[in-house]
C-alpha cells in the first residue's frame, strides 16, 4: 500500500503536460496544450491538456482525467502501477504503508500461487522439448497441427507426463508447498494421496493481463470418448474464469491498433489465427462468454467480431454473445465458418490473406446475420415471420443508445420489408415493459391490464421528465460548488442596532447549509457523494478545491468532476443572462447561487407533490387521506414560496 502522503506528493509534483508529452505530441495553444487524441482516431486535434487544472480532456471522444488516470488508460496500468511510474519519473521515493499480517499472508499466498504456476509451466514446456515422451507424443501432436516452434514457445505450450504424480513429485522435491500445489489445482489430493491433474495431455497455459500464468487447459491426444477432451484448472485466488480471456495478454496491442477484437471458441483457434498473422483474437475458453469478459475487451475496443463454427452449438452461442455484447453498448459483427470448419482449421487450410479476406467479406451485422439464418425457416409463413421480427426487435431493445437503436430499426425495416413505425411500436412496447419492471410499478389485482398499461406509460413519461429536469438542477449545484465553492458572496443583514451590515459567506457554506436545513437529497448518487464531501470538509473547517475531486480515489467522482468543469456548456440559465443586468461579478455570482439553490428546491418540492398525489390515490382509509391532503397543502405552500422568491430575483 502506497501511503496517502506519497500519493499526494505524486499528484502535486506531476505536471500533466510533461506526463502526457512523453506519449503525445502536444503544442501550446493559449493557456492549454492541444494534440491528436491517443484514444481515438482523429485528424484535427481535440485532445486538450490544461496545466492549471491539471487535467486532460478530449472533446472528440470524451475521455478525460488527471496524470494518474492518463497513465492508467494509456499504458493499461493499475492505479498503484501508475503511481509507481510517476514516482519514478519524478524521483519520488515510495513510502509503502505497513501491512497487516493478514494482508501479508494473502499477498504471500497469491505470490505463492503465481510462483507455482510459472514453475509448472516451465516444467511442462521442458517436458515437451526435452523428454522423450513429451517429444514423441506432445511435440509431434503440435507439429501435426502445424504449430511452429516459435508459436509453441510464444504461447508457452507444454506436456504433462503420463504418470500419476510425475509433476507433483518434482514440485515437492524442488521445495514447493503442497498447499499451493493443491490450491492451483495442479495436484489433486484424495484420501491422503496426491496425484497430478494433467497427465498425458498437451497443455495450454492461461495468462493474465500482465503475462503471468494463472491456469492451464489440458487437451487429450487420443480420441477416446470415455475421457474428457479438455481438463482445465479449477478457479483459484489467481484464476477467475469469468474474468479472463485466453490470449488477451498476447493480443491486446493488436486489438487496440485494429480497434476490433475477434472472439473465438477455443485455444487452438486463437493460436492458429495468431500464427496466420491475425493477432487481435481471444477466446472465452473453459466457460461460456461472460459480461466481465466483454467488459475486459471494452477496455481496448468497442468492436467485437464473433467467429464461431456454423454448427448448431456455434449459432446458439453466437446468439447469446450478440445480446450480451449489444447490452454493453458495443458493436458486434458475426462470421460463421462453413459447416465442419472452425477458425483453426480454416486458418490451417488457407493462406493468411485468404483468411483475412474471408473474415472481412463474411462479417455481418447482427440483423442481417439473424435474418439470413432464420429466414429460411420462415419462408412465407406470416406467423413465423412476425416471430422473427419480434426476436430481432427484442435484440435491438438491448442496445443502450437510442440513436443506434433507430439505425437498426431502419435496417430491419428494409431487410424484412416491414414499416419502420410498426417496428418502432414494438420496440417501444418492449422498452416500456423493461422500464416498468425496473421501476417495480406493480400491478394491483383490480386494475385491468389495459389500465395498467396506460398507467405504466404515463408513469414512464413522468419519471423520465422528472429525472431529466431534476438532473439539470442537481448538476448546477455541484458545478457551483466545484467552480466557486471558496468564493465569497455578500448578504445584507440587519443588526441589533437596526443597521444594514454586509455579511460575507462563501458559496460552499451557503449551499451546504441551505440544502441541509431542508433535508433534501440528490437523486444522482455521485452528486450526493460530492455534496457529502463538502459537508464533512466544512465541518473540519476547509473547503476542498477542484484538485481535491479531480484526484479523488473514487473514479466516479473524479470523472464527473472533470466532466463538469471542462464541458463547454455555460453555467447560468439563459434567462439569467438575458434579463438581468448585474453590476458586479460578486452580485452576479450571488444571484446565480441563490437562484440555483431555489430552482433545485423547487424541483424537489414538485417531485414531492407528485409522489404525495400518488400516495393520496392509493390511500385506503379516510384518516390517511386527510393527513396526505394536509401534506399536499403545505407542500403547495412551500412551492409557492420558493417560486415567489425565484420570480422576485428574476424581475429585480
Ligand atoms: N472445452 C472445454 N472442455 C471440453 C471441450 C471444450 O473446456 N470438454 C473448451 C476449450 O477451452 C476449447 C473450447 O472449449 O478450447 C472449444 O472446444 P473445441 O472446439 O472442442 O476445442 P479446440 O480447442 O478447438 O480443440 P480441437 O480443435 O483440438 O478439437
Ligand atoms: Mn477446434
Amino acid at each position: 500500500m502506497i501511503s496517502p502522503e506519497t500519493i499526494s506528493a505524486i499528484f502535486e509534483t506531476a505536471r500533466i503536460e510533461e506526463v502526457i508529452g512523453d506519449f503525445v505530441n502536444i503544442k501550446k495553444r493559449g493557456v492549454n496544450y492541444i494534440g491528436l487524441c491517443p484514444f481515438h482516431n482523429e485528424k484535427t486535434p481535440s485532445f486538450t491538456v490544461s496545466p492549471s487544472k491539471r487535467i486532460y480532456k478530449c472533446f472528440g471522444c470524451g475521455k478525460g482525467g488527471n496524470s494518474v488516470s492518463f497513465i492508467m488508460e494509456h499504458e493499461r496500468y493499475s492505479y498503484p502501477e501508475a503511481l509507481k511510474y510517476l514516482a519514478k519519473k519524478y524521483n519520488i521515493e515510495i513510502e509503502e504503508e505497513e501491512q497487516t499480517p493478514e494482508q501479508l499472508q494473502a499477498l504471500d499466498e497469491q505470490e505463492g500461487l503465481y510462483f507455482v504456476s510459472t514453475f509448472a509451466q516451465k516444467y511442462f514446456t521442458e517436458n515437451l522439448f526435452k523428454k522423450d515422451e513429451g517429444k514423441a507424443i506432445g511435440l509431434t501432436y503440435f507439429k501435426e497441427r502445424d504449430f511452429t516452434e516459435s508459436t509453441i514457445k510464444k504461447f508457452q505450450l507444454g506436456y504433462g507426463i503420463d504418470k500419476w504424480d510425475d509433476f507433483t513429485q518434482h514440485a515437492l522435491s524442488s521445495g514447493y508447498k503442497i498447499d499451493y500445489l493443491i490450491k492451483t489445482g495442479l495436484t489433486i489430493s484424495k484420501e491422503n494421496k496426491h496425484y497430478d491433474r494433467f497427465r498425458g495431455r498437451v497443455l495450454f497455459p492461461i495468462h493474465n493481463l500482465s503475462g503471468k500464468v494463472i491456469g492451464f487447459g489440458g487437451r487429450i491426444l487420443s480420441s477416446e470418448k470415455s475421457k474428457a477432451k479438455y481438463v482445465n484448472s479449477p478457479e483459484s485466488d489467481i484464476y477467475n474464469k469469468s474474468k479472463v480471456l485466453y490470449g488477451i495478454y498476447f493480443s491486446r496491442n493488436a486489438i487496440i491498433n485494429k480497434n476490433n477484437c475477434f472472439l473465438v471458441e477455443g485455444y487452438t483457434d486463437v493460436i492458429s489465427l495468431y500464427q496466420a498473422g491475425i493477432e487481435n483474437v481471444v477466446a472465452s475458453s473453459g466457460t461460456s462468454l461472460t459480461t466481465d469478459q466483454i467488459k475486459l475487451i471494452k477496455r481496448y475496443t468497442s468492436n467485437i467480431t464473433i467467429l464461431y463454427d456454423g454448427d448448431e452449438a456455434g449459432v446458439k452461442a453466437s446468439f447469446r454473445g450478440i445480446d450480451m455484447i449489444l447490452e454493453e453498448g458495443m458493436n458486434v459483427r458475426i462470421v460463421l465458418f462453413p459447416e465442419g470448419e472452425d477458425p483453426d482449421s480454416y486458418a490451417r487450410n488457407n493462406h493468411a490473406s485468404e483468411v483475412q479476406e474471408f473474415i472481412s467479406k463474411k462479417a455481418e451485422d447482427f440483423i442481417s446475420f439473424k435474418t439470413n439464418l432464420l429466414i429460411k425457416e420462415t419462408k412465407n409463413d406470416p406467423i413465423k415471420k412476425s416471430a422473427l421480427i419480434k426476436e430481432i426487435v427484442k435484440t435491438i431493445a438491448l442496445i443502450p443508445d437510442g440513436i443506434y437503436r433507430s439505425v437498426y430499426v431502419k435496417e430491419c425495416s428494409s431487410i424484412m420489408n416491414v414499416p419502420e413505425q410498426t417496428l418502432m411500436n414494438e420496440l417501444n412496447r418492449i422498452l416500456r415493459r423493461k422500464f416498468r419492471d425496473k421501476n417495480k410499478i406493480t400491478r394491483t389485482e383490480e386494475t385491468p391490464e389495459y389500465e395498467e398499461y396506460k398507467e405504466g406509460y404515463k408513469a414512464e413519461k413522468q419519471i423520465d421528465m422528472d429525472l431529466y429536469e431534476g438532473e439539470f438542477q442537481e448538476r448546477d449545484i455541484i458545478r457551483l460548488l466545484l467552480m466557486y465553492g471558496d468564493k465569497e458572496i455578500i448578504f445584507e443583514e440587519i443588526n441589533e442596532d437596526n443597521q444594514k451590515i454586509d455579511v460575507p459567506v462563501n458559496v460552499a457554506n451557503f449551499i451546504v447549509k441551505d440544502i441541509k436545513s431542508d433535508e433534501i437529497y440528490f437523486q444522482n448518487a455521485t452528486y450526493q457523494l460530492i455534496f457529502n464531501e463538502y459537508e464533512s470538509a466544512i465541518e473540519k473547517g476547509f473547503i476542498p478545491d477542484e484538485q481535491y475531486f479531480i484526484n479523488h480515489a473514487d473514479e466516479k467522482i473524479s470523472q464527473l468532476t472533470i466532466e463538469l468543469i471542462s464541458s463547454p456548456y455555460e453555467l447560468s440559465p439563459n434567462w439569467l443572462r438575458k434579463r438581468i443586468l448585474v453590476k458586479t461579478e460578486k452580485d452576479r455570482l450571488k444571484l446565480l447561487v441563490v437562484s440555483s439553490v431555489l430552482s433545485f428546491k423547487a424541483k424537489k418540492v414538485d417531485k414531492m407533490i407528485i409522489d404525495n398525489q400518488k400516495e393520496i390515490q392509493k390511500a385506503s382509509n379516510d384518516e390517511d387521506r386527510i393527513i396526505l391532503q394536509q401534506k399536499h397543502i403545505s407542500l403547495k405552500n412551500v412551492s409557492r414560496d420558493i417560486n415567489r422568491k425565484l420570480s422576485r430575483i428574476i424581475i429585480k
